[in-house]
This record gives structure tokens, sequence and C-alpha cells, in this order.
């Protein structure tokens, strides 16, 4: 059957709630993946950030394999070696800064725990989330997300969030809500929250949830000492910091937690997608030891799916390789070799507005050009549709309520500078011919 077929076939038996490119694929091979006619596409999209060792990696399916034929689930009511290991793993991975563990299927079953423990180890309260950050889609994951999804915007469906949470201005440099400048604007924007705070009345703030670089949000990567000012305002309010680190966890920004660029633990660390490398669901809250030992004393939260030896096995597999295969330090390497290579794009035309990125997560916001900053939405569109038809995966982030059109770049750890330079070449490409 030819690919429109089976895209018709799709669109009859499949509800679709999420934007299908006209694509149907069939296997994967490293950061390569070819779709049903042959065709091969360099995957710069990465399932979301998931597979961080590429399509089939041959040790991550003989560890998964290996743990289908002894164990594959078992539920929460019993332990298990792997769950024991895992939890033990992501420990020594964060330096003994972290009390406990809990683990989840996905990133947004995770950042509802960790609200939950926010809120009952401070007793309720608030929370200040970011304007721009993505969080997931379960109700308390979606109310603290802050770009406007279906679930925000239907009418229908918004009274299904809790309340609860204050939004606050990210740290967007490119387009400051405040039109400041850095670094004249002396963090203006942490200052603010303060006032925003003080302004809603608000005493009691239990948390702050953060993704330490805003990655559906269009890649906003705080600025120097922003982040070391945040956890002074946690602080000074009393109030615990929570880091989103679904995509920037597990190798993505050049260390194994972005967390570790600042040198800041937060008290809360939320990892997900790359965790079992990709192949499996899972998730993992880490939690300093008196908030684990609050969570500790309540009976109930989990999914039939939590912590199951599978998950745990693959998690273990994928990190045993990303620490043998040194791939965060490829990610650092190839990540800045990528990020200089998109830089030169700006030479080509002025609607390459902003490139900006750490290790491999890299994004292109596309403007009007002409001196004007403002989001050319068509274009943007254009060149992502253009870049897949030419091979090239990659995730637009779009929105005409937050007026920004991001191209987001998150390949496999593996890449190499070869497959970065030949990506930046079929986009340099794709860029001359729209611009004629
Ligand atoms: C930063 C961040 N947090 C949480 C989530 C939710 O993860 P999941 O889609 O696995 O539920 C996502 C998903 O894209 C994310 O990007």
């Amino acid at each position: 059957m030819s690919m429109r077929g089976f895209l018709a076939r799709d669109d009859r038996a499949i509800t679709q709630v999420y934007f299908r490119d006209p694509v149907v694929m069939e296997r994967g091979e490293g950061v390569f993946l070819y779709d049903i006619e042959g065709k091969r596409y360099l995957d710069f999209s990465a399932h979301y950030s998931s597979c961080c060792l590429g399509h089939s990696n041959k040790n991550l399916i003989t560890a998964i394999e290996a743990q289908m034929s002894k164990l594959i689930s078992v539920s929460a009511q019993f332990s298990s070696m792997e769950r024991i290991y895992l939890a033990e793993k992501l420990l020594s991975l964060t330096n003994g800064k972290y009390g406990k563990v809990l683990f989840g299927c996905t990133g947004s079953d995770a950042i509802e725990f960790a609200i939950k423990a926010v809120k009952h180890h401070k007793k309720g309260g608030n929370i200040i989330t970011f304007w721009r950050g993505y969080h997931g889609a379960t109700a308390g994951s979606a109310a603290a997300t802050g770009k406007a999804e279906t679930i925000q915007i239907d009418e229908n469906i918004s009274d299904l969030l809790p309340g609860g949470f204050i939004h606050v201005s990210p740290p967007y440099c490119y387009r400051c809500d405040y039109e400041k400048k850095y670094p004249d604007c002396d963090l203006f924007c942490l200052k603010y929250i303060k006032k925003r705070v003080a302004q809603d009345g608000c005493a009691n703030i239990a948390g702050v949830i953060i993704e330490p670089v805003q990655a559906a949000g269009g890649v906003i990567v705080p600025p120097e000492g922003y982040m070391e000012k945040l956890k002074q305002l946690c602080e000074e309010m009393d109030s615990l910091l929570i880091f989103d680190e679904v995509v920037t966890g597990i190798g993505r920004t050049g260390t194994m937690f972005a967390c570790e660029h600042w040198g800041i633990y937060p008290d809360i660390l939320v990892a997900g997608k790359a965790l079992t490398g990709g192949y499996i669901p899972g998730s993992a809250v880490l939690m300093k030891k008196d908030i684990a030992e609050s969570m500790d004393k309540l009976t109930l939260h989990g999914h039939t799916h939590s912590a199951y030896p599978l998950m745990c096995a693959s998690a273990l597999a994928n990190l045993k390789i990303i620490e043998q295969e040194k791939l965060c330090n490829n990610a650092h390497v190839v990540g800045k070799l990528l990020h200089n290579r998109l830089l030169g794009l700006k030479s080509i035309s002025d609607k390459i507005g902003d490139i900006r990125g750490i290790g491999l997560l890299q994004g292109i916001e596309i403007v009007c050009g002409n001196g004007s900053k403002r989001a050319d939405f068509i274009f943007a569109e254009k060149l992502y549709r253009n870049l897949l038809k030419a091979g090239v995966i990659t995730e637009l982030e779009s929105s005409y309520r937050l007026e920004s059109s991001v191209l987001i770049l998150h390949p496999p750890l593996i890449l190499t500078k070869e497959q970065a330079e030949e990506a930046v070449e079929i986009i340099r490409n794709v860029l001359i011919i729209l611009l004629k």
C-alpha cells in the first residue's frame, strides 16, 4: 500500500489530537529514520528528545530482551532488584544530593507527583511557574504549563485544571517581556516575581517549577547569574525549587543533568523521556531526603506500570551506555559545533533571528527580518516542511499567542560531527532555495 493509502487509514482509525506529518515511518537506525518508501531522514527530533542512543541501539535492545525473558512487570506491591539498582544509580549520579526516588511512566505523571510532593511537604500554598514552559498533559502538569495548550484555551475542558499556579515571565532575553536588555536589566524579571507575589497577596509560595532550559517554549537558555538568583529567591520565599529536566536531563545539554551547569541541585529534580533510552516509557522524581520522607507517609500515589522491572532495566542499560560511550561529552562537543555552524546561517538571511542552545538542544528563531523581530510563522512552517522533504526532521514550536516561531533541533546524543555538518548543510541549502 502507498504512503497516501496508509495516511488515509491513519486518519480514519486514529484520533488526530496531535499534529502529524504526512509520513509513515518504518524503521530506524542510529540517527536515521526510514519511511515506508525507503527515504532516509536525519532525525533531529529523536522522538521528542527521548531516543538519546538513536534508533535500534543493539546493546540497549539486548539488555531489554534479557530483562523481558527474566521479569517484565511486577506491581509496586513488590520490590525488584532493578528498581533498587536504578534508584541507587540516580542517587549516585547526582552526588548524593537526593534522598530518594519515585518512578513514573511519563514526564507528565512525574511532574504531577512533584507538584503533590511540594504541596504536601509545604502544607499547601501556590506554585510559581513560567510562561512558555511545558510540563505535561495531565491536569496538574498542564496547569503548570505556560504555553496555552488546548486544555487551557478550550473552555469546555479548561475547568479540569487545578488552580494555585502563578505564571511569570521566563528569562527570554531575545524577547524580554519587560523590554529590557541583559545585563543592564539586572535580572528585573526575577525581581518582578517578588512584586507579583506581593501584589497577588500570596504569602505562601510552596514551590517554583522551571525547565532549566525551556525546550518546547523555544529553547530559552537562562542568562548568566539567573539560576543562582532564582535559587536565592526560593530561599527568601521559603519555597522549594523543582527542575523539570524531562528534556534537559540524561545528557542532553552536555552534562548528565542540566543543573550541573550551575552547580545547583534543586529540591526536586524530574527526569523522563531519555531516562530509559526512549524505547520503553519511564520517568523519575528525585527528592531531597526530608521531602521524600514526608511523602513516604502518604500511601497511594502511583500508576500500574510505575517502576516495573523492564523500565528500570532499560534505564540502567541506557545510563551505562551513556557513561561508557561518554555521550554527555559528545553532546557537549558536537553540540558546540552544531551551534557554531547554525550561527553561520545568520549570514544568509536576517530571517534567522536568533540561534540558541546548550549541547544537543538548539533552537533557530525565525523572524520577519529587515530589522523586524516579528515572528514569521509562514516562513518557519515552510522551512520546517521543506527540511522534512529534504530529509531532516526537526520540531517546530510556533505560537501566535506567544508571538514566536522556533525550529528545535535535538538529535540523538550519538550524533557525529559529520552528521551535524550534513544537517546544517541541508538547512543552508533549503534556506537558500526558499529565499530565492
Ligand atoms: C519539559 C517537559 N516536561 C514534561 C513533559 C511531559 O512529558 P510526557 O510527554 O512524557 O508526559 C514534557 C514533554 O514534552 C516536557 O518537554
